[in-house]
């Protein structure tokens, strides 16, 4: 039987990790065998290109050269982690996936299109089964975050005008996949968020 694959997405400070990790618990307590995993990274190739994509004194970086790494960074992911549990009946769950790079780079970056013919050789068709969109202000999640301006990777020293457009990105990707992207209100409580991501997996599994 084909696994599941669930992504969670959205601006940095918005809270995704605590919340893939009770999607994994969800999916523990049912008996389900659950890979986590995250991107950039997930693999040791992927980790060695999320070192490159995230150091920031590597400022002269271009834009396509950054969505080609995190596009890069993701096919290793799929062919080596991704593809073969969800072929081995598996639940994997990942913190950012290919919307990430629709947000970030396609509309953050201003690459458009571009950045989704990219990373359809990367992701060959492994699309989720559904992604988590934990929606806050980028501003508001900036600032959840509390690292020091030298403590802070590549992305996130960036302006809040890309913060903004990443965003709003996000907000178009929500609107033009509503099967399967589930927006979450993020400035809830943890408990209530996880009461709703439990009920939509609920009714993912009938
Ligand atoms: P993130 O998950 O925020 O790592 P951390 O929690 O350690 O900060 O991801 C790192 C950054 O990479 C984040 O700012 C979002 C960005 N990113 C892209 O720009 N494009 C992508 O395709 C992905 C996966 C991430």
């Amino acid at each position: 039987m084909r696994g599941l694959f669930i992504s969670v997405e959205g601006p940095d400070g918005s809270g995704k990790s605590t919340q893939v990790e009770n999607i994994k618990k969800f999916f523990e307590d049912r008996g389900m065998e659950v890979v986590l995993s995250r991107e950039p990274g997930g693999t040791v190739i992927g980790e060695r290109i999320r070192s490159i994509i995230l150091d920031k004194d590597l400022k002269e970086m271009d834009p396509m050269t950054e969505a080609m790494l995190y596009a890069a960074s993701r096919a290793q992911h799929v062919a080596q982690v991704i593809a073969p549990a969800i072929e081995e009946g598996k639940v994997v769950v990942c913190d950012r996936f290919v919307d990430s790079s629709l947000a970030y780079q396609g509309f953050g970056r201003g690459l458009g299109d571009a950045v989704a013919v990219i990373n359809s050789y990367a992701v060959k068709g492994n699309m989720p089964d559904l992604t988590f969109l934990m929606k806050i202000d980028p501003e508001t999640g900036i600032h959840r975050i509390e690292r020091s301006r030298a403590e802070q990777d590549r992305l996130e020293q960036e302006k809040m005008a890309f913060h903004r457009r990443v965003y709003e990105g996000f907000l178009e990707l929500e609107k033009e996949h509503p099967d399967r992207i589930v927006g979450i209100d993020a400035s809830l409580p943890m408990d209530r968020i996880r009461d709703l991501i439990f009920a939509k997996l609920e009714e993912l599994l009938g």
